[in-house]
């Protein structure tokens, strides 16, 4: 967990399908709510449809920096838990071209992978909740997670996506999933050029603490 870091460079040097299915072997004793386990891994392989990801995350992409940039926080809720729209012209900054290292790592990984769900197999318990839902993405991110932590044990390494679900309805289009599925995450994976070892997290005591969120700091 300590070296799990996110990883968008990578070797030339191919993953063996033999590889994936291992990993995807140990992923899949994640945890979902009743154990109803609604993912679904689609290995891409076509060149096409690579670029087509790829092209459409690098738009996600630009939306999240043109936010970063004017001092959001990109697509995050405000103070009420919900979505009041971008700061900024999200159309406009689709149009503004410039490097975008996501779009690198996407294109050149030499695996790729994406996570989609069956959205009625979800245990969505704040489902009628007034700020936006959380409890939905409890039932498949840790078996992303798990692909990343299985990754890591291959010597492999990668980065959990989400910049292609900004375009929702070409992504799942693209993919041909069915009305009931989305898209969870999108993984590049490959051989990392570097390893990090020094993760920049908050420490236990500033995550933590007693009785209330607002109690004793904890550890
Ligand atoms: C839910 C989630 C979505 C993420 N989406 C993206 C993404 O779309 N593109 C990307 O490059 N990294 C993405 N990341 C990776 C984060 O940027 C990364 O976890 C964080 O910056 C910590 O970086 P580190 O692990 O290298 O220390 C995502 C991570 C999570 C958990």
């Amino acid at each position: 967990m300590r070296t799990l870091g996110s990883i968008r460079e990578f070797q030339d040097r191919p993953v063996a399908p033999d590889l994936i299915a291992h990993i995807l072997e140990n992923a899949r004793f994640a945890g979902s709510g009743g154990n109803r386990q609604g993912w679904h891994v689609i290995v891409v392989e076509s060149p096409e449809t690579r670029a087509e990801i790829t092209r459409i995350s690098t738009l996600g992409f630009r939306e999240y920096m043109a936010q970063t940039m004017a001092g959001a926080v990109p697509f995050a809720p405000a103070d009420d838990g919900r979505w009041h729209g971008a700061i900024v012209d999200l159309d406009a900054a689709r149009a503004v071209d410039g490097p975008s290292g996501l779009a690198a790592s996407i294109d050149h990984a030499p695996a790729l992978l994406v996570v989609v769900v069956d959205l009625r197999a979800l245990a969505i318990t704040d489902i009628d909740a007034d700020h936006v839902s959380i409890i939905g993405g409890a039932s498949i991110y840790p078996f992303v997670h798990n692909i990343l932590l299985a990754a890591r044990s291959e010597g492999l390494a990668g980065v959990l996506t989400t910049f292609a679900c900004r375009a929702e309805t070409e992504i799942c289009t693209l993919l041909r999933l069915p009305m009931s599925h989305a898209v969870a995450a999108v993984i590049p994976l490959g051989y990392p050029v570097h390893q990090p070892t020094k993760l920049k997290r908050k420490a236990v005591n500033e995550i933590a603490t007693v009785d209330h969120f607002d109690g004793p700091s904890f550890g």
